[in-house]
């Protein structure tokens, strides 16, 4: 029976490039998923967008002397780009600066405040006398009154994780020029999360399938107990507010950068041509809906997001899931977008190909706890295991096959124990990685599928066609036919993975035609290989690269870094 799977990404500030961290922590677990649940037959909508508004935009357009919206239209259309050489397949990547997700955010705005979970109070708000401006949240550092941090700032403390108010701050001071910023009455709306402390504890209690450190993060924040949090803000970029006389203020990045989940639903039913469609994926009970978030956003998507969505009712589904990934550190250190100490996606992918780095982002992925980049890793783990382990694999059975048996899938003669138990192990590992990718279990399910491999590797060598092949030509046959049965099993179940050498693999295997209309399915995999059936001339998946890599791209971070 087909499913129905709702899946969406956090949106990226349209502000730089993006870097590994940001593809390990959510994009590449999503795309996988998204791969997978397609193959199965699954009813897939991924979405996402730039997150075009808030403060890390004006930041850098003042920086740049450029509007907003400039900013916002060099890095959207740079991510499109990214997503297309990294085979990330939205089925909508948009951005929040749209009439459509305006009309959506004035839409549950409305209702709303109808419904009293949005009303207006004067705040208090942090305003430089030395800047002679109100500050931005993020523009307010000081002490963490949660944990200590001293770092923190006034819309998030990234030691602890909790939300901020900058008025939280201990000795809070301006981060433009350190003085302490006095706090004026300003009049702005406010969401009643206060009303929703007790549905949201009901609600998370249920979520047992949770990842522990989402479910934990959840617990612990609602039982600190909410309180309601201020969704306007004194700006000039942003949704505006739908009311008279907040001509000066607008909508608070986080809530209406959540409603891009909805709305970018809507703007892709309206792009299919059937605008209703995306009622499929909001209103049917049976859809489960999946956010692929690193951890700094879980308290948006599993309180604030469903706040909202409860508030507004008119049964739209809650999250099922939350797969929240840990952070990805590069040779040791933490990422730093304002250090320099990043590797820039559009950077590595001048001078690699994706798959590799697919491979190394997701046998390494920060999946239970934090994990680490390092070019040598990824040095390794190109070489020993993509080219040596997999690469080599298919390599050898099929250019043999080639050669010996004239450009065709061989005849085979009556099936031994050892490729009866061969194709056993392909049918259950199939199962096995299909199993750990529904459970959003990555790394797992890629390890599985690498010991099919190696697995096929050993069936090789103890079966040494190119031995058996000269006293007795039809065992030979029969060998490659299982292996390549199996290959064209593998090739399905790295697609998700590996979806750019999955499509090679399946053009030498003879096959026309997008891999993305392949089936996960065993028994239709192995009877697609038929005896006689062209093969294509096989060249190798993967290049092995060369050690002198990992001084090059060290020594341009360390330039990148001064
Ligand atoms: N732009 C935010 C960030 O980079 C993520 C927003 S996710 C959303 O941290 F759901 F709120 F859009
Ligand atoms: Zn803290």
């Amino acid at each position: 029976m087909s499913e129905r799977i709702f899946i969406g990404v956090a949106w990226p500030y349209a502000n730089g490039p993006l870097h590994l961290g940001h593809l390990a922590g959510c994009y590449l677990p999503a795309d996988i998923f998204a791969r997978y649940h397609r193959l199965r037959g699954n009813e897939v909508l991924m979405v996402s967008g730039s997150d075009s508004h808030g403060t890390p935009i004006t930041i850098r357009a003042d920086q740049e002397g450029i509007s907003p919206e400039e900013v916002l239209n060099r890095y959207h259309s740079q991510f499109l780009e990214t997503w297309q050489q990294l085979g990330i397949t939205f089925d909508l990547f948009t951005n929040t600066h749209t009439e459509n997700h305006e009309k959506a955010v004035h839409e549950i705005f409305g209702v709303l405040r109808e419904r009293g979970y949005i009303y207006p109070a004067v705040m208090q708000l942090a305003y430089c006398a030395g800047c002679h401006r109100f500050l931005p949240d993020r523009y307010v550092e000081g002490t963490c009154p949660h944990c200590g941090e001293e770092r923190a700032r006034g819309d998030q403390c990234d030691t602890c994780g909790r939300t901020l108010d900058p008025q939280d701050l201990i000795q809070p001071h301006c981060a433009l020029c350190g003085r302490t910023p006095e706090f004026r009455d300003s009049e702005h709306f406010f969401l009643k999360l206060s009303a929703f402390e007790q549905p949201l504890l009901d609600w998370v209690r249920q979520q047992s399938h949770w990842r522990p450190n989402v479910l934990n993060f959840t617990r612990a924040f609602l039982e600190g107990g909410l309180k309601d949090r201020a969704i306007t803000r004194d700006l000039s970029w942003g949704v505006p507010v739908p009311l008279e006389g907040y001509e000066d203020k607008r909508i608070y990045v986080w809530f209406e950068a959540v409603i891009g989940y909805l709305s970018a639903a809507m703007e892709w039913a309206q792009k299919t041509g059937q605008p209703d469609r995306w009622q499929d994926f909001w209103k049917e009970p049976t859809t489960k809906s999946y956010y692929f978030i690193g951890k700094d956003n879980i308290p948006f998507h599993s309180i604030i997001w469903p706040a909202i969505l409860m508030g507004y009712g008119h049964d739209l589904n809650l999250p099922y899931d939350i797969p929240a990934n840990e952070f990805l550190s590069l040779e040791n250190r933490k990422f730093s977008t304002s250090q320099n100490w990043a590797v820039w996606l559009p950077d590595y992918l001048e001078r690699y190909d994706p798959d590799p780095l697919r491979y190394l982002l997701s046998i390494n992925m920060p999946e239970s706890g934090d994990a680490d980049f390092s070019w040598s890793e990824f040095l390794r783990r190109n070489n020993e295991e993509l080219v040596a382990t997999y690469g080599n694999l298919v390599n050898r059975v099929l250019s043999f096959t080639y050669r010996n048996f004239a450009g065709a899938v061989p005849e085979p003669g009556p099936l031994s124990q050892a490729d009866e138990a061969l194709l056993e192990t392909a049918r259950r590992a199939m199962d096995q990685v299909g199993e750990s990718l529904n459970h959003t279990r990555f790394k797992v399910g890629l390890a599985q599928a690498f010991s099919l491999a190696q697995e096929t590797n050993r069936y090789l060598d103890s079966q040494a066609p190119w031995k058996s092949i000269k006293s007795d030509r039809q065992a030979a046959a029969t060998t490659l036919i299982v292996a390549i049965r199996v290959l064209n099993c593998l090739k399905v179940a790295l697609a998700p993975y590996l979806p750019f050498s999955s499509q090679k693999l399946h053009e030498y295997l003879g096959f026309d035609g997008a891999i993305e209309s392949e089936r996960w399915d065993f028994s239709y995999l192995t009877d697609a290989i038929k005896p006689g059936a062209p093969l294509r001339e096989p060249r190798p998946l993967y290049t092995k690269l060369d050690p002198g890599l990992v001084e090059e791209e060290t020594a341009r971070l360390g330039l990148q870094a001064a």
